[in-house]
């Protein structure tokens, strides 16, 4: 197949409008859309990034009057924040309705939902008159690609279109709120931070590993991975590392082969995905990632940097 690259919402619409895939920017990361109402153009996605079947996709929508026709009910957490966050990074899960076929879901019964606030996500989705299912544009295990380059290593011959953009702004995930049950639950931290949603939600929980695997099925794969070996540490290392990368908040006094330095958690979460891509195209051995408070984005940062040295499927 060959892969198509357009500065066109409208021509990139135009395939997924048609039964096939197309990569489109986020605020968050690059997305891989299709139709979500079709099934057959919903299993080109997990072809596509050799994705199992049983982590389901985000719904992606461009207006509020999408929302209604997929959910069975909206609860009052999702009201609040929808009308908080919405267009915006984060990502509300609700009881699914009849309409969404279960390929999305991956047999759950509820459906996530997601309306992305860039500007070019949202002439395309527009364009595309439809929900659109999406996962990050990554080959399955790899890093969520930033810029529609890293898009195309991963994906081209594979996929029908990319649509470029610029780089990521926020450079990590959406942030994944569970709003079926009594109290909201953060399932997977991302770009809203746990403290702005404690701003009109007190009582939102933050899902330990136990619960995030049992309700997120996706969530026990391995994700945000690089091929080099991750390694948090508290201070960057000294001595030789010739072999070795460092990214963190405080600049390295050892020589590396790669590293970036910087000045803040929200600098440091929009590089790291694309550093750990670099890290990989050079060979790295080892990736010395510097840790972070655990506070507004730092949460998010933290738990990617946990998945990625953990290594293993859990
Ligand atoms: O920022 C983002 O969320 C990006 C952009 C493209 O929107 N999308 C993204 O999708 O990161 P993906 O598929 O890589 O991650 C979606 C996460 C997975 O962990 C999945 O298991 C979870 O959301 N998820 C999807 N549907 C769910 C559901 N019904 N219940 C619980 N978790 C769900
Ligand atoms: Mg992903």
């Amino acid at each position: 197949m060959k892969t198509i690259v357009t500065a066109s919402p409208e021509e990139a619409a135009a395939y997924v409008r048609a039964g096939d895939v197309a990569a489109f920017p986020t605020e968050t990361v690059y997305g891989l859309g299709a139709d979500a109402l079709n099934p057959t153009a919903v299993r080109k996605i997990f072809d596509a990034k050799s994705r199992p079947a049983d982590n389901p996709l985000i719904i992606h929508l461009a207006s509020h009057d999408q929302i209604h026709p997929l959910v069975g009910s909206v609860t009052d957490s999702a009201h609040v924040l929808i009308g908080r966050f919405f267009p915006g990074p984060l990502t509300v899960i609700l009881e699914k309705s009849e309409a969404v076929p279960s390929v999305v879901t991956a047999g759950l019964k509820t459906v996530a939902l997601r309306m992305p606030a860039h500007p070019i996500a949202s002439a395309f989705l527009n364009a595309c008159d439809r929900p659109v299912a999406a996962p990050s544009a990554n080959r399955s295990g790899r890093p969520s690609p930033t810029t529609w380059q890293a898009v195309r290593d991963d994906l081209d011959g594979r996929i029908a279109c990319i649509l470029t953009g610029g780089r990521a702004r926020v450079g990590l995930e959406s942030t994944v709120v569970d709003c079926t049950g009594r109290h909201p639950v953060i399932l997977r931290a991302g770009a809203i931070s746990r403290e702005e949603l404690r701003g009109v939600l007190p009582e939102i929980g933050l899902a330990g590993r136990e619960l995030d695997e049992a309700r997120s099925p996706g969530m026990r794969h391995r994700h945000y991975a690089p091929a080099a070996r991750v390694v948090i540490v508290d201070q960057p290392p000294g001595g030789e590392h010739p072999a070795d990368a460092y990214i963190g908040l405080d600049t390295a006094t050892a020589d590396f082969r790669i590293s970036r330095v910087a000045p803040t958690s929200e600098a440091y979460a929009h590089e790291l995905f694309d550093f750990f891509r670099e890290c990989d195209d050079a060979s790295v051995g080892t990736i010395y990632c510097q840790q972070v408070d655990e506070v507004g984005i730092g949460l998010a940062l933290m738990d990617r940097l946990r998945r990625a040295s953990e290594g293993t499927s859990r």
